[in-house]
């Protein structure tokens, strides 16, 4: 049986370990070997990875990605799309997710996984059916969480749901690392009964359970699994690529990876890890076994930015009531799954209720857009005095919220006039738009600056 491997070292480990941190240049002379090492697909673009070249690395990631695809010309390219959030917090219109698929098929997407946070299909439909339409690999995405009223049966009706949209396959999404190997074996064993197309898992070591959960899943059935080559696996980033490969190997799996090739990825990361520790970027924390994930069922990243937010407020001191008040907002809201967006929401939420002293005396406009139904439809019941709190008389949004919005993409085009020099600009400042506007114009200052030093070296030419 064949087990594919996604590398995850550009994506979710750059992500998880670093802060998504690491810019084109460190990588770019090891893509032809990963292209060669026999990996199903390699996850390298969405996520925080847009927002993070616009932001920080000042890099165009349309053109990252497109330098990209020049060099892995086997390899499947795969993305991590948030449905009608794209790649943001909030909802977009229907023209502008459109074009945002459309455009990164364009440049070298092969893969789409999407999901969407609260489990509400309707808002990755559109995205789907684009990736469907561009003739790429749309894969509908589950994101994984416990709760009352989350049951496997109720994956396995997911599952169901994602095969009939048209999905090629189905993703679990395990972000928190909380799945345990018994729950993934249960999992995988009712979705590939219930569908027939490929299921995959994506989990993290966070909580160490990661290594058995993989195995398990693929003993009842999982078609590929997520893993990062050893160096920057582990902690908070996936298990590793090598440690799966030899365990799989082991027990008669094919995995398609070549062992050459892997050594040398590996081989050419570990420096960079080095790099990356002694400039600080790499916390050597979030490599280690964090098991608080599993008592509070919250997700590393979140628990971190408690903790932050708390020390930053000078209120450490109230982190065990603010994580005993994170599952009560969690409930108060439907049990939403702890994913971006959601689970920012719910920890603010929950650090606001205990920081004034009163229960949702002070309400954050993204929790009150959720309570108008402005993200989808909760997975489980909202707490009504909560939502007559915020509404009022006012009834929540039952359709799907993006049937509200305006087309918006020919706007911001024509806004951004000659800043944006292509569609794909004009789609980063929807995305980002005090970022995107920062970043075009230091790209016209350097281009500027470029024109006048070769204007000068013209000249002196022209003097010798
Ligand atoms: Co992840």
């Amino acid at each position: 049986m064949k087990v594919n491997f996604t590398e995850t070292v550009l994506r979710d480990a750059n992500q998880s370990l670093i802060a998504t941190r690491m810019p084109f240049s460190d990588f770019r002379d090891i893509l032809e070997t990963l292209d060669h090492a026999g990996y199903y697909s390699l996850e390298c673009w969405g996520g925080a990875t847009f927002d993070s070249c616009l932001r920080y690395l000042g890099e165009d990631p349309w053109e990252r990605l497109q330098k990209i695809k020049n060099e892995v010309r086997h390899t499947k390219l795969q993305m991590l799309l948030r449905g009608q959030n794209i790649l943001g917090y909030k909802h977009y219109p229907d023209d502008v997710v459109r074009k945002f698929v459309a455009h990164a098929a364009q440049h070298g997407i092969d893969i789409f996984r999407i999901f969407d946070a609260l489990n509400d299909f309707r808002n990755i439909e559109v995205a789907v059916d684009e990736a469907l339409k561009q003739g790429v690999h749309a894969q509908g995405c589950i994101c994984y969480t416990t709760s009352p009223i989350h049951s496997i049966e109720k994956y396995g009706a997911m599952g169901k749901q994602l095969e009939a949209l048209g999905v090629h396959s189905v993703c679990i999404k395990d972000m928190a690392g909380i799945m345990g190997p018994k729950e993934a074996y249960d999992l995988i064993k009712v979705l590939k009964k219930s569908i027939k197309i490929p299921v995959f898992l994506h989990t993290h070591s966070t909580t160490g359970l990661g290594p058995m959960t993989y195995l398990k899943a693929i003993e009842a059935g999982c078609d590929g699994i997520d893993t990062a080559i050893s160096s920057f696996s582990g902690g908070t980033s996936q298990p590793a690529t090598e440690s799966l490969h030899y365990a799989l190997k082991q027990s008669g799996y094919q995995t398609g990876l070549d062992e050459k090739m892997i050594k040398k990825v590996n081989d050419y990361f570990k420096p960079l890890k080095a790099k990356y520790a002694s400039s600080g970027l790499l916390d050597p924390f979030v490599m280690g076994t964090e098991t608080d994930a599993l008592v509070y069922q919250i997700p590393g990243g979140m628990l971190s930015n408690l903790i932050a937010q708390l020390k930053a407020q000078n209120a450490i001191e109230k982190l065990d009531e603010v994580l005993s008040e994170t599952p009560k907002v969690r409930k108060d809201l439907g049990y939403p799954p702890l994913v971006t967006p959601m689970s920012q929401m719910v920890g603010v939420q929950a650090a606001i209720n205990v920081l004034s002293g009163e229960r949702y005396r002070s309400i954050s406009n993204e929790v009150k857009a959720y309570l108008r139904g402005e993200y989808g439809q909760a997975p489980g019941e909202v707490d009504a005095e909560l939502i007559a709190k915020v509404l009022g008389e006012e009834a929540p949004i039952t359709s799907r919220f993006a049937d509200t919005l305006e087309p918006a993409f020919e706007a911001a085009k024509a806004k951004l006039g000659s800043l944006a020099r292509s569609d794909e600009d004009v789609l980063s400042y929807i995305a980002f738009p005090q970022i995107a506007e920062k970043f075009f114009s230091e790209r016209e200052e350097r281009e500027s600056k470029r024109i006048t030093y070769s204007i000068v070296r013209v000249e002196e030419e022209i003097a010798v």
